[in-house]
């Protein structure tokens, strides 16, 4: 396991700051996008007088609810014990690897990925078996003879994030056969994980890897109200699928770790009965973000970037051999008018060792005015970098 490339620069942020320095925060998937006031609404009214356990497979409002949501907007129908609420979508994915794999099992996964995978999957006692994919060719994997190169016969599982993190990569209907008949053939199971699902741009349609019927007893879904409703302090996720076998042995985790917060499960029911407008809104806010960051992006010399289609990051290469030593420079050295940017070294969402060194992901989580700015501040550190 590694520390999160996200997270383990944070230190010297909190040291420039402390330095009286403003610092633009592209390192993280933290939205500053107001948590509808469902959520608080919802828990200011729970009235129960003791704050007690809830059922291991997770307050069956909330359920109801989720249940409800995928009917309405994607027509899709799940029962109720297809669903588990966890913890965020990290404990459903660290719940999902422990049921799935024994150890020394691999699971492919197209890399850039999201760097946490790697701990899910160790902890579970297997391992992550990397697809490489590219900046150049807008990091797509959705190819057969790709994936058939990087089977091997420890391959258990796919796990597929779209709208990606951290490449913004988002899988057509096409892409989602390839993946299924790839999982058909040699009877692996296929993680989705839609965290962003909502968040696809240029009039791409929102959807779910479940709306492929033929392959649903092979298929885990796992979500979040995280980032869909900027709630990520609320720790909410959830895992579904239909296969029996594989919920009952979620099931057994689910009582051994007893509940997920009771309190924050009543906020999140309300969140998910948010009309589908509230999507249109936030996803119009990220689309102009995208935009205004990938232009300033643009004009920095050498970039390698293509605009990704969802999600809220963006993965590049930088003309610098060494990210990872930019971000420092920059944490440390760098000041435009006491102004910096924290972004995250891309080196840690690869598993291929030495892949990605030059190469960050930005998320565009600020307003448009502030990811202009931040991308400005890049490109000039960028200058300044080179010219030392
Ligand atoms: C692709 C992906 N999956 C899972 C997670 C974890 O989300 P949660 O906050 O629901 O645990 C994240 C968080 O950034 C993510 O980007």
């Amino acid at each position: 396991m590694q520390y999160s490339p996200i997270r383990r620069f944070n230190p010297l942020a909190k040291a420039a700051e402390d330095k009286g320095m403003r610092v633009y925060k592209l390192n993280i998937g933290q939205p500053d996008i107001v948590t509808p006031e469902c959520f608080i609404g919802a828990i200011r009214n729970y009235d129960q007088k003791v704050i007690a356990y809830q059922q291991s497979q997770g307050d069956a409002n909330l359920v109801q609810s989720i249940i409800a949501y995928t009917e309405r907007d994607y027509g899709v129908s799940y029962d109720e014990q297809d669903i588990i609420i966890t913890m965020g979508a990290s404990e459903a994915l660290t719940m999902a690897f422990s049921v799935l794999l024994n150890k020394g099992d691999q699971v492919m996964i197209p890399e850039p990925f999201y760097t946490n995978y790697t701990t899910f999957i160790a902890l579970a006692g297997g391992s992550v078996a990397p697809v490489p994919t590219s900046p150049a060719d807008g990091y797509r994997y959705a190819d057969r003879e790709l994936l058939e190169r990087h089977l091997t016969d420890a391959t258990k599982a796919i796990a597929c994030i779209s709208p990606g993190n951290p490449t913004g990569n988002v899988l057509t209907d096409d892409d989602k056969e390839v993946i299924a008949a790839f999982a058909e053939d040699h009877d692996l199971w296929i993680i989705a994980d839609e965290a962003y699902r909502e968040y696809v741009f240029d009039g791409r349609k929102p959807s779910t890897f479940a709306q492929v019927e033929h392959i649903r007893d092979r298929l885990i879904v796992v979500d979040s109200v995280s980032k869909r409703f900027s709630a990520c302090g609320a720790r909410i996720g959830y895992a579904a699928s239909t296969n029996r076998e594989f919920m009952e042995g979620m099931l057994k985790i689910a009582q051994g770790r007893l509940c997920v917060p009771t309190v924050d499960q009543v906020g999140a029911a309300a969140l998910f009965r948010l009309p589908a407008s509230y999507y249109d809104e936030v996803r119009a806010e990220y689309e102009e973000r995208r935009d205004a960051a990938y232009e300033e992006i643009m004009r920095i010399p050498g970039v390698v970037c293509r605009k990704p289609g969802g999600a809220f990051y963006m993965s590049m290469e930088l003309p610098v051999e060494d990210a990872e030593d930019f971000l420092l420079y920059m944490l440390t050295e760098f000041n435009e008018e006491n102004e910096t940017v924290m972004f995250a070294p891309a080196s840690g969402f690869y598993a291929t060792p030495g892949s990605g060194r030059s190469e960050i992901r930005i998320a565009y989580v600020l307003n448009p005015a502030d990811m202009r700015r931040a991308c400005w501040l890049i490109r000039t550190g960028l200058e300044r970098y080179k010219a030392r």
